[in-house]
């Protein structure tokens, strides 16, 4: 008889998002952990969520959450840090899967700061959150915390417009204040924010430090696996040729939504992208 190709827990991993942002974390979850196989939903009919109310967050996040559920995920990764600041809680307190949420890098920027002032972007949400207060108070005794909220930047990314004048002009307003009050770290506090990372850093050049959380959560996403002896172990030789089954959803009907995701995620997509009707 055949050995299996693949031992341990072979269900996937739910990964979701606002829209197409979250494909930032999934980038890393899938270089960490390439065997394992993936479910991403982006919302972009629902975003962007951090202009939204702290109920229509709550209700997406579970709404979607219950869809992986029923795909039968072995976890699910909170690829948004708005949904995390708004839903984590709720998710972890009803439902029977580990649950991996994102936060603003606040602890490592608080150690790499030279200057003590830290600058964060982040959607409206998130910056009126408990949960950046809470970081802040923890992590970063002592410095400036510079919270900016960045409406209109979600808007750009899902539109594919990431080094478009428009884009341009919209960090420059963002951050060149954070730059002037002395910033030295600046924290991209939204999981769409990193494809903007090349305009970013037309703006601040390259002497600061820029955190964003995508590979933190790949790997915290490893350790909990673990700890859960949830991992997909694929044996000897069978890893080299080994594809896991990667599946793409969105709630929107609009194909420009669909293009974006084929666009960001550049390993060619087998399967179409999935209209997610919740
Ligand atoms: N990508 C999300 C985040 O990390 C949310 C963006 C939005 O929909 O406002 O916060």
């Amino acid at each position: 008889m055949l050995p299996p190709i693949a031992i341990g827990d072979i269900c996937p991993i739910g990964v979701f998002d606002s829209g197409i942002g979250g494909l930032s974390v999934l980038r890393e979850i899938h270089q960490l952990l390439p065997h394992e196989s993936l479910i991403y939903v982006g919302d972009s009919a629902h975003a962007p969520y951090g202009d939204r109310s702290a109920s229509h967050v709550r209700k997406r996040s579970r709404l979607i959450a219950e869809f992986l559920l029923d795909q039968g995920v072995k976890a699910i990764v909170i690829a948004c840090n708005t949904a995390t600041a708004e839903a984590a809680e709720l998710l972890r307190g009803t439902l029977d899967v580990p649950i991996i949420g994102l936060e603003p890098a606040i602890k490592p920027a608080a150690r790499l700061s030279k200057s003590g002032i830290i600058g964060v972007l982040a959607t409206q949400r998130t910056i009126s959150s408990s949960r950046l207060l809470g970081l802040t108070e923890r992590y970063a005794k002592g410095k400036k915390v510079l919270a900016q909220a960045c409406p209109g930047l979600v808007e750009q990314v899902e539109a594919c417009e990431f080094q478009s004048e428009e884009t341009e002009q919209l960090l420059r307003h963002y951050i060149q204040p954070l730059l002037d009050q002395g910033a030295d770290a600046l924290i991209l506090g939204c999981t769409h924010y990193p494809f903007l990372l090349p305009a970013i850093r037309k703006i601040t050049g390259s002497e600061i430090d820029i955190l964003e959380t995508g590979k933190p959560v790949a790997e915290q996403l490893q350790r909990i696996l673990k700890q859960n002896q949830l991992e997909k172990i694929i044996p000897g030789t069978a890893a080299t040729f080994y594809h896991p089954d990667l599946r793409f959803f969105n709630s929107s009907h609009d194909k420009k939504y669909h293009n974006a995701m084929k666009k960001l995620w550049h390993d060619p997509l087998e399967n179409e992208i999935q209209i997610l009707d919740l």
